[in-house]
This record gives C-alpha cells, sequence and structure tokens, in this order.
C-alpha cells in the first residue's frame, strides 16, 4: 500500500512538475509534454517530443495556433469592467535562413479559438484582409513582428506591437530590453533563434498595459511598452489566450517552451532553464563554413550531402550558383514549375508579356494559382543585380505591385513566379473593342493604385526603384479589379544586356521620355511621363500612338493639348464611357497627364505630388505650362489657364504651337501597334 502511495505520489510530483493548475484562470506550463487536452492546437501547431510547442514550420505562407482549450472569464459580468491579467511566456523564433525568415509571432486573447480564415503573411494568422480593422473581431494581440510592413505603419523589421481588432498597431516598439538595474536598454533581435522571455500585464484599474522582454529568467522592472487603454470594450466575458504565428514568402519556426498565466495577479516567471529547448536549429547556412571545427564525420556527412545535392540540381539541369543561394529561399526547382504548368503547355499560355511568355500554373501541393513568365536571357550580367533587387522587394510587401512569389534559372530561362491576375492585364479593357467597358469608378481606382505603388518604388522603399516600363499592357487586375503594377526592373535587366557602348533604350514607344533618347538614363522621372501617358490612355480609352486615327490625332498627348486649348477637352473622354464620369475627377486626370507629358524633366511633378493630386491632398496648379525644350519662348511656353469653374479650361495661349513636341513619337515612324518596343 505504502509503496502504490508513494508511486502514485511520484507520478503526482511528475505531472506538477511539468503543468500545474490550480483555477482555470491560472496555469503555467513548463513546455507542453503531456498536455495536449490543455492545449488546443490548430494549423501547423503540434507540440515536440520534448515538449516544445512549435506554431509553424518552414513551409511559406502557414499559420499555426495555440489556445488554452477552456475559455477564461475576463469581465465582470456586473460593471462590464475587464479583468487585470498578467501573464509571462518564452518563445524562439528561428528563420530558415540565418537573418532570412518571416513573418511574425502573437500572443493573443480573442473571442474564439478556431480562426477560421485569417491569412498568414502580415495578417499573422489573426485576421484578414477583409476583416482587419473590424470592431466585432474581439481580437486583442501583442504582436511580435520582424517584417516591416509599409501598410501596416511598421515601424521597423524588428518590433513589438499592441494590437486592438487591426493589424495597424496602436502602439509599437522596437524590440529591446532593460538591463536588470535598469541602467540600459539593450537591442533584442526577435529572428536570432534565442528564447526570449515576454511579460505582458494588464492592470485593469489603471487601465495600463505593459509589454515587458528579456533574455533571461528574471523580469526587468522597466517595461519597453507601455500603452494607456481600457480592454474592457474589446473583451467579451469569455475569451481564449493563446498564441499565433505566421508565415510569409520567406518562412521561420515559431517555438514557444512555457506560459504562465494569471487573472487578477502576477504571472510567475518562468525559469528559462527548466523549460525545453529549441531542437537543434536545421537552419539552412548560406555562408560556408570555412575553418570551421567540424568534426571528420560531420564533414563528411555534409560533402556527400552538397554532391548529392549537385548532382540532383545538375539532373535538373538548373543552373545554381553560389550567389542565387545568397538571394535567399525564392529559387522553385524547375520541375516544381514544369509539373505547375503542365509542361508549359500552350493550353496554359496567358498571354506574351513585355519580355517572354506568361504561363498559368498551380502549385503542386498548395494549389496556388501563379503565373509564371519564361524570360530568355542567355547573359548572366546584370541577372544578379536584378534578382537580387527584385527578391528584396518581394519581402516587403506592397498592395499595388504583383507579388513575386519566386523564381528560378535553368540554362538560358529565367523564370519569374508571379501571383495570379484573374483579371488580365488593364490594355484589354481599354483599347480596341474590350468586352468589358470599365466605368469611371474603377478607372480611377486602378490610376491609384498604380499612382501608389510607384510612390513605394521611387521612395517608400530603401533604394529608388525605377520601373522602366510603365503601360497598360503591366498594369494587372485582380479579382476585385484593384490595379497592380507587374514587371518591375524587368527592362533594366535588358539594358544590362545591351553592348555597354551603346546607350540603348528599353521601354514601349508612346511612353517614353524624350530625354531618354538622349541621355538614356532611366530616372524616376521618365516613369513619370509614361504614367502620363498611361492616364491620358485610361481617360481616352486609346493607345498614345494610334496608327488609324487622323493625322490630328496620331499623338494622344497632342490630340489631347489642342483640346484643351481649344477648351473642349471633355471631348477626349473615352466615348464608350457615355458620358457617365465625375467630371472633376477626369479633369484631375486630365491634367496630371499632361503635366506628367512635360518634355521637361524638371517640369514634372514627383511620384509624391502625383499620388497627392490624385487623392485630392493637393490642388492642381491653376497654369498648365507646356515646356517645349529648344523651343522655349520668352514667356516660358505655352500657358493654358483654367477657369475658377475648373470644368472648361480657358485658352490663352501666347505662342504656336510647334509639331513634334513628343521627340519620341517622331524619332522613327509609328510601329503598327502602340505597345511595341523600340530598343
Ligand atoms: C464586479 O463588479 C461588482 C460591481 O462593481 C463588484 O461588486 C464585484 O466585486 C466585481 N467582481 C469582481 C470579480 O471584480
Ligand atoms: C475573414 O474572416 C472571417 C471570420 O473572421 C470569415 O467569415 C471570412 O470568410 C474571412 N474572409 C475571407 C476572404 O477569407
Ligand atoms: C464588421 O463585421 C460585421 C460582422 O462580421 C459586419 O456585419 C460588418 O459589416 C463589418 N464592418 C465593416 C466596416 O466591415
Ligand atoms: C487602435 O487602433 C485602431 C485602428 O488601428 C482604432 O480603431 C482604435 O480606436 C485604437 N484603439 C485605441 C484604444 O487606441
Ligand atoms: C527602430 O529601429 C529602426 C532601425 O533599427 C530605427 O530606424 C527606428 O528609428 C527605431 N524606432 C524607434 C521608435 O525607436
Ligand atoms: C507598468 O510599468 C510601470 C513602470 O514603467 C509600472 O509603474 C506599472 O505598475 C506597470 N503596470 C503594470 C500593469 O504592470
Ligand atoms: C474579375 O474577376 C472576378 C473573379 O475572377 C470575376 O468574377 C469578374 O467577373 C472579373 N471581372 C471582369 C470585368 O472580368
Ligand atoms: C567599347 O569601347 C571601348 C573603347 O571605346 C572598346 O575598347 C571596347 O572593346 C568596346 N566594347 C564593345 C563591347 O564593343
Ligand atoms: C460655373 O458653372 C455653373 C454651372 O455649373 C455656371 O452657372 C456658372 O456660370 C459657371 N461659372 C463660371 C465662372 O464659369
Amino acid at each position: 500500500m505504502a509503496k502504490i502511495l508513494s508511486l502514485f505520489l511520484i507520478l503526482l510530483l511528475i505531472l506538477l512538475s511539468s503543468t500545474e493548475f490550480s483555477q482555470a484562470d491560472e496555469f503555467i506550463f513548463r513546455g507542453f509534454k503531456g498536455s495536449g487536452s490543455k492545449i488546443y492546437l490548430d494549423g501547423a501547431a503540434e507540440i515536440e517530443k520534448n515538449g516544445i510547442l512549435k506554431l509553424t514550420n518552414y513551409t511559406p505562407r502557414l499559420v499555426g495556433h495555440d489556445f488554452y482549450e477552456s475559455p477564461i472569464k475576463f469581465k465582470n459580468s456586473t460593471d462590464g469592467k475587464a479583468f487585470s491579467f498578467s501573464t509571462a511566456f518564452a518563445f524562439s523564433i528561428i528563420p530558415e535562413y540565418k537573418k532570412l525568415g518571416g513573418h511574425g509571432f502573437a500572443f493573443t486573447v480573442c473571442k474564439s479559438k478556431e480562426l477560421k480564415g485569417a491569412f498568414p503573411n502580415q495578417f499573422l494568422g489573426l485576421m484578414n484582409a477583409s476583416d482587419a480593422g473590424n470592431f466585432s473581431n474581439h481580437v486583442f494581440a501583442v504582436e511580435f513582428d520582424y517584417v516591416k510592413d509599409l501598410e501596416l505603419g511598421d515601424i521597423s523589421d524588428n518590433h513589438i506591437g499592441i494590437d486592438i481588432n487591426s493589424l495597424i498597431s496602436n502602439a509599437s516598439a522596437n524590440a529591446s530590453c532593460f538591463t536588470q538595474d535598469n541602467s540600459r536598454k539593450e537591442g533584442i533581435i526577435l529572428k536570432s533563434g534565442k528564447t526570449i522571455q515576454a511579460w505582458v500585464d494588464y492592470d485593469s484599474a489603471r487601465q495600463e498595459l505593459n509589454v515587458t522582454l528579456s533574455l533571461s529568467s528574471s523580469k526587468p522592472s522597466v517595461p519597453v511598452l507601455s500603452f494607456h487603454v481600457d480592454l474592457s470594450p474589446i473583451f467579451m466575458d469569455y475569451m481564449y489566450v493563446g498564441f499565433s504565428a505566421s508565415t510569409g514568402l520567406l518562412a521561420s519556426s515559431h517555438y514557444v517552451s512555457g506560459w504562465s498565466f494569471t487573472m487578477e495577479g502576477q504571472a510567475q516567471s518562468l525559469d528559462l532553464s527548466r523549460l525545453p529547448s529549441v531542437p537543434c536549429p536545421r537552419q539552412k547556412q548560406l555562408t560556408l563554413l570555412v575553418g570551421t571545427p567540424l568534426s571528420a564525420a560531420a564533414l563528411l556527412i555534409l560533402a556527400s550531402g552538397i554532391s548529392l545535392y549537385i548532382v540532383r540540381k545538375i539532373k535538373n539541369g538548373d543552373v545554381v550558383e553560389s550567389w542565387e543561394l545568397e538571394i535567399g529561399p525564392h529559387r522553385f526547382s524547375y520541375k516544381e514549375l514544369k509539373k505547375a504548368t503542365k509542361g508549359f503547355r500552350d493550353k496554359e499560355l496567358l498571354g506574351f508579356g513585355g519580355f517572354g511568355k506568361v504561363y498559368k500554373g498551380t502549385l503542386p501541393g498548395s494549389n496556388t494559382q501563379v503565373a509564371v513568365k519564361r524570360i530568355n536571357h542567355e547573359s548572366k550580367q546584370g541577372l544578379r543585380e536584378f534578382l537580387s533587387e527584385i527578391t528584396s522587394i518581394g519581402r516587403l510587401r506592397q498592395r499595388n505591385l504583383v507579388q513575386l512569389q519566386g523564381w528560378c534559372r535553368r540554362r538560358g530561362d529565367l523564370l519569374l513566379v508571379y501571383e495570379f491576375m484573374p483579371n488580365g492585364s488593364l490594355d484589354k479593357y481599354i483599347f480596341d473593342e474590350p468586352k468589358t467597358v470599365l466605368t469611371w469608378e474603377q478607372r480611377f481606382k486602378i490610376i491609384k493604385g498604380v499612382a501608389s505603388a510607384l510612390v513605394y518604388l521611387h521612395e517608400e522603399w530603401e533604394q529608388t526603384v525605377i520601373h522602366r516600363d510603365i503601360k497598360a499592357g503591366n498594369v494587372l487586375l485582380d479579382s476585385e479589379m484593384n490595379g497592380k503594377l507587374g514587371d518591375f526592373g524587368l527592362a533594366k535587366l535588358y539594358n544590362h544586356d545591351a553592348d555597354p557602348n551603346t546607350t540603348s533604350v528599353v521601354g514601349t514607344l508612346g511612353y517614353l521620355a524624350p530625354e531618354l533618347t538622349k541621355t538614356g538614363k532611366p530616372t524616376a522621372s521618365s516613369d513619370v511621363f509614361a504614367f502620363g501617358a498611361l492616364l491620358l490612355e485610361v481617360v481616352c480609352g486609346r493607345r498614345p500612338i494610334e496608327p488609324k486615327a487622323m493625322p490630328e490625332e496620331l499623338i494622344l498627348v497632342d490630340w489631347v493639348w489642342d483640346k484643351w486649348k481649344e477648351g473642349s477637352v471633355l471631348e477626349v473622354v473615352d466615348p464608350r464611357l457615355k458620358g457617365e464620369y465625375d467630371e472633376l475627377q477626369v479633369i484631375i486626370v486630365i491634367k496630371l497627364g499632361l503635366l506628367c507629358s512635360n518634355n521637361a524633366p524638371r517640369k514634372r511633378p514627383t511620384t509624391r505630388q502625383v499620388v497627392r493630386y490624385l487623392e485630392g491632398e493637393m490642388p492642381m496648379p491653376q497654369v498648365l505650362e507646356y515646356d517645349e525644350g529648344q523651343k522655349v519662348d520668352d514667356d516660358g511656353g505655352r500657358r493654358v489657364e483654367e477657369s475658377e469653374n475648373s470644368s472648361y479650361p480657358l485658352s490663352s495661349l501666347s505662342t504656336s504651337i510647334c509639331d513634334g513636341d513628343i521627340e519620341a513619337g517622331t524619332m522613327s515612324p509609328p510601329l503598327p501597334r502602340g505597345d511595341q518596343r523600340w530598343t
């Protein structure tokens, strides 16, 4: 009997040492071994053998959740005030490649443990694009985010944030911690792979929420983030507590090794040395292991691994050079893409893009639809730079840029994998005899979308990226007819290819800024010129150079100018709109189109200004100036003034009109189609 009793006691002790429960509103997990019944898991989440909880693995675009199984009372039903709570947890983030990985991890209190329809990537598995920001979400989260998303106003690529019903943080701070004596703040790199302990404390009486971080077992007395908030409206009477994590284009494993929670009290801090450790990071190395003391066996395994890899790659015909590995994990295998596009079957052909054929594909495994662009590119020159540029833009996201999902190189072929745009390219809806005529609202939304993508490329990203080939054919439409700019930087690849001794101009006739034919140097301003041409096309429903048109209407911008001067500019508006449009918006777009089409780069607005005009944040200039390069008159060229009503311009021209304003149009005879390349 005594034996049985002691056995029972030992068993109890073992149980207690890993999990202790007192009430439903207080618990502590030191590892999650044997706690399956207390923890609800979904998505990619699982409990590993040693008891560590793994929310995601290295698969892109994953979501993983774990919640405390039973709901917890968070609110006093008598006075409707949220209770105080306190929690401490230990987590680690291991990026797939050293220093490269995404997307983020969050502690969350929400109304349901089944976050159905929640998206990965920047949505952290908490909500989706349609419900983000909705007050009926009842989601509170503390995010640990290591991807800088400009749309969400993220302050850096290593921050913590307090999120209420939305992923736009109400308060955020760079990840850091105070030293024990509070004398110094030290940075913490979230994706360093180290175990980080975080405390989230809410004081109901003071309506104060603190987030504290540390790399050790003891809690610093100063929080990194303190926010004054009343959580009562966000909480319902019963809420679920847990964690959510997601991966994006780049992936990371997210682990939770311990968790304590207390309602109306102070959560016990976790002793990190008593928690299960993160499994040896099977992180892919991108650097050579020269000089690292490795055991002979490990070296042998490594060597055979590498040779196997190389043999496999040679068999597949993929060309892999060391710099390609540095660019990161966007690389698809040729086999995968071949399967996705059913062997690049003609039936899957979506069209002929600027630089090659575009195929529709379905990625095996995930069933994600993609567009695969196959470009023949024999030269390696410029390829490396081009790939690192587009893949790093791919890491940041912009709603109006067609998202690059990955790439592959095989012999002379470069394959770029993009998100699939179900509604095709804009040119199909505005030129010739479109099946569907876009309404003015749709056109205006598309224009604004493209403008915001351009601002991102030109000004918001770390370095200025010149698109070089803005035109209707490169504006793609998603299922909701939002305009997204595709093919950024591709033209550059072809510039690199050219004989360096001749200045080759790449772009599309009609969209080429005149200075390009002289200097050959594309600038943000030459992109603005092309955007101007696009604006006029969308309003007028015709190509910048329309060979079928009457001679005086051949060059779109000249024709619009003529009509503007005559004071009958609304005559240029696409007749297919049947007069149904917002006159003020149309005038703004036409005026902006003319401003951007100025022959002098200095006179064109900046991309930022373009967006401000379109958003109505800045009034359009009253006077339009048309600089004619060498033909400028004393008064600065031709002027057109607008009436106060702004619906019809008054014409007050002081100089005569000269032909050949658009030099790009006169340098060579018009091509049969406006979208043909001119090199
Ligand atoms: C709930 O609110 C009522 C009224 O303010 C108060 O008497 C009661 O003690 C509160 N209960 C808790 C658990 O705080
Ligand atoms: C977004 O999430 C809500 C639930 O929060 C769900 O009802 C809706 O279907 C989801 N939307 C999409 C597009 O998945
Ligand atoms: C918020 O969500 C509710 C229910 O899901 C829905 O009825 C409401 O229209 C949404 N509000 C907004 C602004 O999207
Ligand atoms: C938090 O931010 C959301 C929008 O991001 C806003 O609607 C809400 O009012 C903010 N809440 C607090 C308490 O500041
Ligand atoms: C956060 O860190 C980034 C870069 O590390 C820095 O540019 C930014 O100013 C910091 N923000 C705050 C609020 O400290
Ligand atoms: C938040 O931190 C401050 C110190 O900066 C402290 O005075 C306060 O008590 C803390 N509040 C909570 C709820 O822990
Ligand atoms: C755009 O795509 C959506 C979804 O694929 C489709 O329902 C819609 O009809 C398309 N719109 C046009 C104008 O083709
Ligand atoms: C470019 O010009 C330089 C000298 O002007 C010459 O040495 C070189 O061979 C030329 N390169 C090519 C590719 O023609
Ligand atoms: C402005 O337009 C209104 C009608 O839209 C017209 O009655 C008025 O005369 C116009 N004013 C000027 C200065 O053209």
